[in-house]
């Protein structure tokens, strides 16, 4: 526990060394498969496997595999991963892997001593989670009706949502799965029917960009508190332009319109997840003030962990 404990207390050096925006390391759940490794300077570095099954019906299965083993790795200030992503590999021998599965590991994305271990080990970078804090930006002149999403727009939100969906699941971790409609429709008739941030962008009343934010506080005891500084930060989880209307403004005036009303809510800043190789979002969200805090190392099967 102790040596545990030091491990903790050495990772969060070595986050905050590496990016002051990166909240201090925790210790990780007790209820996963502990792993451990031992390095050739006698340093020892640790891991807790945590595995999960979603059900046909769960939400999580629209941008995750079915089943998850995730490392939530302890290396301290070592050089540990590789050692740690070997024994991970040894542990996965033990298990029977189908084909709807994946290896995850959420990690800073600024670490690239880690990210060589992550890559020569069979992992992409599939998501980053991109932080932007609320500094003045650009004035970004409004042509277009921007309001407030309502229950009505409830079939409207639902498409632009499906759009954004099955654009993602060529370049990123969504998966278009038959329940999907359905799954988004109980999803978005939810957040509409508690007054969530959620915007739609109009031309000529008709709508063609939905943004659909939330607030998260990130405090102690929370999942937030693992990711984020602390605070009450704007997650910004989906943003659509219509295919016909993209690359002409649309998104960065809904997104600059978005931003204000959030931080008009109180927001510190805002985040958000998005794919690397979607050859759209990679240079529009870092247009938008946003940078890597963490990146989602990911394989899919399970299997093909190295
Ligand atoms: C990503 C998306 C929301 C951007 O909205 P948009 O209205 O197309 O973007 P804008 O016209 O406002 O462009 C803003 C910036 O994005 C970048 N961009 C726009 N079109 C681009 C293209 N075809 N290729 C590369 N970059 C592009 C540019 O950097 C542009 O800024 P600049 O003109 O000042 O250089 C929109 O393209 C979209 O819905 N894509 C499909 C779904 C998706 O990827 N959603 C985001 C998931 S995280």
């Amino acid at each position: 526990m102790t040596s545990a404990r030091g491990l903790v207390a050495a990772q969060s050096a070595r986050f905050a060394a590496l990016d002051p925006l990166l909240p201090p390391a925790t210790e990780p759940p007790m209820d996963g498969h502990v792993i451990t490794a031992a390095l050739a300077d006698g340093e020892r570095v640790a891991g807790v496997i945590s595995h999960q099954r979603f059900d046909r019906l769960s939400t999580t299965r629209l941008w995750s595999a079915a089943e998850v083993w995730e490392l939530l790795p302890l290396v301290g200030d070592t050089q540990g991963m590789d050692a740690l992503l070997k024994r991970w590999r040894r542990h996965l021998d033990t298990q029977e892997i189908g084909e709807d599965t994946a290896c995850v590991v959420h990690w800073p994305s600024r670490d690239t001593k880690a990210a060589r271990a992550f890559l020569d080990h069979g992992l992409v970078p599939l998501s980053v989670l991109g932080i932007r804090l609320r500094t003045p930006h650009p004035h970004v002149p409004r042509t277009l009706t921007i309001r407030r999403a309502t229950p009505h727009d409830l079939e409207v939100v639902l498409e632009l949502s499906l759009v954004e969906l099955e654009y993602s699941s060529f370049v990123g971790s969504t998966i278009v799965r038959p329940e999907a409609p359905a799954l988004k429709r109980r999803a978005l008739t939810d957040r509409l029917n508690n007054a969530s941030p959620i915007w739609l962008a109009e031309r000529d009343g008709i709508a063609v960009a939905l943004a659909e934010c939330a607030i998260v506080s990130s405090e102690p005891g929370t999942s937030a508190a693992a990711r984020l500084p602390r605070g009450r930060w704007g997650y910004v989880n989906c943003v659509s332009v219509l295919p016909g209307a993209r690359g002409s403004g649309i998104g960065q005036q809904l997104v600059a319109y978005a931003h204000q009303e959030l931080h008009r809510m109180g927001a510190v800043g805002t985040y958000l997840y998005y794919n690397p190789p979607n050859p759209l979002s990679s240079v529009f969200w870092p247009r938008q003030g946003y940078r890597p805090l963490w990146t989602v190392w990911e394989v899919r099967p399970a299997s093909a962990l190295r």
